[in-house]
């Protein structure tokens, strides 16, 4: 492996250090890969993560370590209703990563300045840091402020609890021998006790948009506010089918009509 000589970790590690931190909010990952892994090599088809549309924490900032890594920029994809826009990075040899953020400036006055008072307390030059995309919420923020986003905005109150972490892992149904189609994924992960988000169907996305996607509704966890303690949705994880373009090659993109429905996995009132 190939270690920049400018940095201690290689992005190998960077990933696992991510999926530590992922597996640690989201525990049922953790026994839903060992089931998979029980017969399969399990691969992540992409990491996804979340971030307000603000000066030094949009898209393209949090991505810098991934270009520094070698990732590239590949599409845009604009979510209206939600009021999100996205990037997706691929890299030679890892797995894709999907970075959407908050458009700040289309919500209520009251959001944006409880926003930018979070945006604050938030050091710009963490981002240059290996662990940025594990290194959590960097703001203190109350469980009041928690609720009072969440009434505008479910991405904005998880970001808020959250902070810059992966908000899902996605397993490859293509490298899963034991399964050739989604619907025998999502029994197999309902028969085992999990619930997947039904929002827009168990199913986003069909074969002839080559991406086939279901997800398990976020784990509730406690997470600490600075006046109190919650439970609420943390982290889902997600399963992908990808499906073979004209030229035979397997569709590596995303699907915005898609994706905007597997949002709803952190969301409770959604499902
Ligand atoms: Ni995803």
């Amino acid at each position: 492996m190939n270690k920049p000589v400018t940095s201690l970790l290689t992005i190998e590690e960077v990933f696992e250090n991510m999926w530590q931190d992922y597996l640690a909010l989201n525990p049922d990952a953790l026994k839903i890969y060992q089931l998979f892994s029980q017969k399969d090599t399990v691969v992540n088809d992409h990491v996804a993560f979340r971030t307000f549309g603000l000066p030094g924490m949009r898209v393209e900032d949090i991505a810098q370590p991934l270009i520094e890594a070698g990732y590239q920029e590949v599409e845009s994809y604009n979510f209206e209703k939600k009021k999100l826009r996205a990037k997706h990075y691929a890299h030679s040899s890892m797995p894709l990563v999907f970075i959407s953020e908050l458009k700040v400036e289309e919500f209520s006055a009251e959001l944006q300045w409880l926003v930018k008072a979070l945006a604050m307390q938030f050091n710009q030059l963490n981002v240059k840091e290996q662990n940025f995309l594990y290194s959590g919420r960097p703001w203190q923020v109350s469980g009041e402020v928690y609720e009072r986003l969440l009434e505008e905005s479910e991405y904005a109150a998880w970001v808020a609890a959250f902070g810059f972490r992966p908000n899902h892992f996605t397993v490859c149904i293509n490298d899963l021998t034991q399964f050739t189609d989604i619907q025998s994924v999502n029994q197999f992960v309902k028969s085992h006790g999990f619930t997947l988000n039904t929002s827009g169907g168990e199913i986003k996305g069909t074969p002839e948009s080559y991406l086939e996607q279901s997800s398990t509704m976020a784990n509730m966890i406690e997470v600490e506010f600075s006046d109190c303690k919650k439970v609420i949705p943390s982290c889902f994880y997600e399963f992908a089918l990808r499906h073979p373009l004209a030229n035979g090659e397997l569709f590596k993109g995303f699907i915005a009509s898609s994706a905007d429905k597997i949002f709803e996995s952190t969301d409770t009132k959604a499902a």
